[in-house]
């Protein structure tokens, strides 16, 4: 390996910094492929070990990553869905077609209820997604009562009767999904009319007339995708003053085009692959530049989030699989597209207070993989575990100055950082570096923190394309890093080429 220049980081102590949201380490489960069937639930006569229907080893696996937020029921699905088809005695549920993903059956077994037992075992708030392009403003206000009303009102009676006394918790409820697409192919004028008729029938506390409401939840607009600053703006103006975040999707794809994501393959791609996969994950930063432009202008204050309530790589589909399932391995680069991606959401955490990646078991970017009883934990998955100090600290801005690497489509930073201040105290850094073969050498100079020890954690593996399969020993896990030095408040820090890092300094 050739020697290359010292990398100088400097931290910006900085008052004013913000907090990173814990919500930005958030999850998307759709009913979609095996997403929710087979990678959540298995019904309780399955033989995979399982509490009310719910696997036992993928609840295990999340509460590990102490998963914030779980979004659901969709994605496309959310506005095809009619709430009452998941309620009541599974046996008595309807069937129908999962029109968007496969026409696969959908038995509803896994409904509301089924839904809030999940977030519950894993401990994460419930973010749910209502159906605006096909339902009614009355279907979402009722779906709301059945969930959140302490009343003796007949649907709060009714989940009583279902088996659930006590509301349920719902602190986001999203209004619509990609409604510029398959949540309704609107404008953004139209969706801006629907969402203001539909928040006038949200009865959110404290908003208006209804101080003493049961529903507490923040209202979410369906957002924009990649780089469409319009659809924000319109909707931001003409709809801001009823809605606390508006969404964003940015999905990392081959080329950035949309059409093309089947020209990429999860598993044995070449370098021109890796690089421009990074590449491609690293726009998010532009991406949000140019969200936060528009709505730094309406919205000053910043009273408004920004939810990236979709993100991560969409390869072509695992071959043998239903296409409409979305299923795709999941390998080193993955985890580096993660690092890159959470490293830019903590870079944003005034505006961005939420992400959820898309999805938590089974499709696109997935924390786990399961087939029949086994499941793998992807490397994605253990750069979200190895990021858990990052939930809820205090951002540490920094200075320094990256290598820049060539990718088909362009060029960005080979090293991604962040730094943040947990409460427990001391520094947590994230680094990630993209180059194939070179190694750098970071200096960053701490000596304003009194800190006098370093530990940290590394994930890389020899193949670009490693990864982890269901029922095998793990080829991707993350490894006691030795590669960090602290001298009087000095840290240097070796970081090998292909590889995550994040170090603990106290
Ligand atoms: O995550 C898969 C799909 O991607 C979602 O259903 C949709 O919102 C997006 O286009």
């Amino acid at each position: 390996t050739a020697l290359a220049d010292k990398i100088t980081v400097t931290p910006m102590t900085d008052e004013q910094a913000p907090v990173i949201a814990r919500h930005i380490y958030g999850q998307f489960s759709e009913h979609l492929g095996r997403g929710i069937y087979d990678g959540v639930w298995v019904g309780e006569d399955s033989n995979i070990a399982n509490t009310r229907g719910i696997r036992n080893d993928v609840v295990a696996a999340l509460k590990a990553i102490q998963v914030p937020v779980i979004r659901w029921p969709g994605g496309c699905f959310a506005d095809e869905y009619h709430w009452r088809d998941g309620i009541g005695p599974r046996q008595q549920r309807p069937v129908r077609k999962n029109n968007w993903w496969g026409g696969t059956p959908e038995d509803n077994a896994f409904g509301t209820h089924e839904f809030f037992d999940f977030v519950e075992q894993i401990g994460a708030d419930a973010y749910v997604s209502v159906n605006v392009a096909s339902s009614t403003p009355t279907q979402m206000r009722e779906w709301i009562e059945y969930m959140t009303s302490t009343g003796q009102d007949t649907l709060a009676n009714e989940r009583r009767s279902n088996g659930r006394e006590q509301p349920f918790g719902v602190p986001f409820i999203g209004i619509g999904n990609e409604s510029w697409g398959c949540g309704g192919n609107m404008t953004p004028e139209y969706y801006s009319n629907l969402y203001r008729r539909w928040a006038a029938f949200f009865h959110k506390n404290g908003s208006n007339f209804h101080q003493q409401n049961d529903n507490k939840a923040l209202r979410v607009a369906s957002g924009a995708n990649n780089l469409d600053t319009n659809w924000t703006k319109v909707v931001m103006e003409q709809a801001g003053h009823g809605m606390d975040a508006i969404s964003l999707h940015f999905y990392t794809l081959w080329t950035g085009d949309w059409p093309k994501r089947n020209e990429a393959a999860a598993t044995e791609f070449n370098q021109d692959h890796w690089f421009e996969i990074l590449y491609q994950a690293s726009r998010m930063e532009e991406v949000l530049q140019a969200h936060e432009k528009v709505m730094d202008k309406i919205d000053p204050d910043k009273r408004i989030g920004l939810y990236v309530d979709e993100w991560g790589t969409w390869y072509n589909t695992e071959p043998g699989t239903n296409p409409g399932h979305l299923y795709q391995q999941n390998t080193l680069r993955d985890a580096l597209v993660a690092a890159i991606s959470l490293n830019i959401f903590h870079q944003h955490a005034d505006r961005v207070r939420m992400a959820n990646i898309a999805q938590t078991v089974n499709v696109l970017q997935a924390m786990l993989l399961t087939e029949g009883a086994a499941m793998a934990k992807t490397p994605s998955y253990y750069v979200f575990k190895m990021h858990l100090p990052f939930h809820d600290a205090k951002l540490l801005p920094l200075r320094y100055t990256s290598p820049q690497l060539t990718a088909p489509s362009g060029k960005f930073a080979a090293i991604s950082l962040s730094a943040a201040l947990p409460k427990e105290g001391g520094v947590v850094i994230s680094l990630a570096n993209s180059e194939l073969t070179q190694q750098h050498e970071l200096s960053v100079n701490l000596g304003d923190l009194q800190l006098t020890n370093v530990s940290g954690e590394i994930l890389t593996a020899d193949s670009l394309d490693a990864h982890n399969l269901p029922g095998k020993p793990e080829t991707v896990s993350p490894s006691h890093f030795t590669g960090a030095t602290l001298d009087n408040g000095n840290l240097t820090v070796n970081l090998p080429a292909k590889s995550v890092v994040v170090l603990r300094v106290r």
